[in-house]
């Protein structure tokens, strides 16, 4: 018989996920659309597809469990959120935009990754295995999201770092600072 503090810890902590989750999946389409860069728009559109997906997965273990998902918001994860919607509101150029868009997503993946590792292993200890390799595959799917993240950044950081790329939209706007130039 497993503990029951520990498995309403289990429960709670899944909940937590399931909060998680859905703040991304409405926190995506808006990052998606402030994204620059294509590949980084895409990305971002392919990781909300597989964060419903993780959603649903999340469902089924409620489901066996025959508990509600819902009952707790993730705070963690609205303060990265709400980190994200910054980064948005700042006037920042094209790639220098992409790169701190970059930065607020490997911290929610980073974040996830946490989260899904405990849950993982809380499953395994608690005897539900078929829990555990549903929310391995999440796990996997996170890592892999950071991962792409890292490959996409390398790329987008060398051209924020470029000297002199002002959004077109701005050139010429009274108060902003002209590109500096080789003298
Ligand atoms: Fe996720």
């Amino acid at each position: 018989m497993p503990n029951e503090t520990f498995k309403k810890l289990y429960v709670d902590e899944l909940k937590d996920l399931y909060s998680a989750e859905n703040q991304l999946v409405k926190a995506l389409p808006k990052m998606a659309k402030a994204a620059t860069s294509e590949e980084l728009r895409e990305g971002f559109e392919e990781h909300l597809e597989q964060t419903k997906g993780q959603v649903q997965r999340l469902d089924t273990i409620f489901q066996s469990l025959n508990e509600s998902p819902k009952g707790k918001k993730c705070m963690g994860m609205e303060g990265l959120v709400k980190e994200g919607s910054e980064v948005m509101e700042e006037d920042l150029e094209h790639a220098v935009l992409d790169a701190a868009l970059i930065g607020a997503a490997q911290r929610v993946e980073h974040y996830e990754i946490a989260a899904y590792g405990t849950v993982c292993e809380f499953a395994k200890v608690l005897g539900e295995t078929k829990h555990a390799s549903l929310l391995e595959k999440t796990l996997e799917e996170e890592k892999q999201t950071d991962e792409k993240l890292t490959e996409l950044a390398k790329e987008i950081n060398a051209q924020a770092n470029e000297p002199g790329s002002p959004r077109e939209e701005d050139e010429g706007k009274a108060g902003r600072r002209t590109p500096k130039r080789a003298a």
